[in-house]
């Protein structure tokens, strides 16, 4: 079983759908025993403590130069073997990105190459996708390196966009017919294979 970190900030509708996953046996090769958020008025701190998952907040405003290393601090002293980005707005260094390689994946609400990168992050993402025109969209889920959406692909579930979408409509279709499904499939599909 691996140990499963996941990092948020704000909502957790995906640390949500991996603790049902967890719940009801689609993820079986790892256990969530630790949330961290940068926020501490992120609603995903309550997901995790109604579950019964050991929650911290890593300020990122108040900790500046030593975030990433109370990060790695909280990740080692929990024994940590995968991490999830889970609507985590933060991003995160070479030196954090190397020190777990191949052990962190993150979701982004579109089809990377398409929307992603600096910038490209919650509605945004969305909204640049309403902008363009695309009629399809959907998520990805991949492993984080050095560079901005730029790991490897693991998943990806393509979703169609309707007249008359707005990006908080969009986002939500995105949400429940591709983050939720791929995200957990993934976690499951890492921690197998480590
Ligand atoms: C999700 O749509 C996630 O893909 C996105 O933020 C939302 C978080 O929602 N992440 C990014 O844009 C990261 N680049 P949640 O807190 O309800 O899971």
């Amino acid at each position: 079983m691996k140990n499963i970190a996941v990092l948020v900030s704000g909502g957790g509708t995906n640390l949500q759908a991996l603790i049902d996953a967890e719940n009801s046996g689609i993820i079986k090769s790892g256990k969530i025993n630790l949330v961290i958020s940068n926020n501490p008025d992120a609603y995903a701190l309550e997901r995790a403590k109604n579950a019964g998952i050991k929650a911290l907040v890593c300020n990122k405003k108040e900790l500046g130069a030593s975030f990433e290393d109370e990060l790695i601090k909280a990740l080692e002293e929990n024994k940590t073997d995968v991490i999830v980005l889970a609507g985590f707005m933060c991003i995160l260094s070479e030196k954090f990105t190397s020190h777990f390689a191949n052990r962190i994946i993150n979701v982004h609400p579109a089809l990377i190459p398409s929307f992603c990168g600096k910038g490209f992050y919650g509605l945004h993402v969305h909204e640049a996708a309403l902008e363009y025109g695309v009629k399809v969209t959907g998520a990805t889920v991949h492993f984080v390196n050095e560079i901005p959406d730029g790991g490897k692909i693991i998943m990806q579930k393509a979703v169609e966009i309707k007249a008359g979408d707005t990006p908080e409509i969009l986002q939500r279709r995105v949400m429940e017919e591709a983050e939720w499904k791929i995200l957990p499939l993934s976690l499951e599909k890492v921690c197998s294979e480590m």
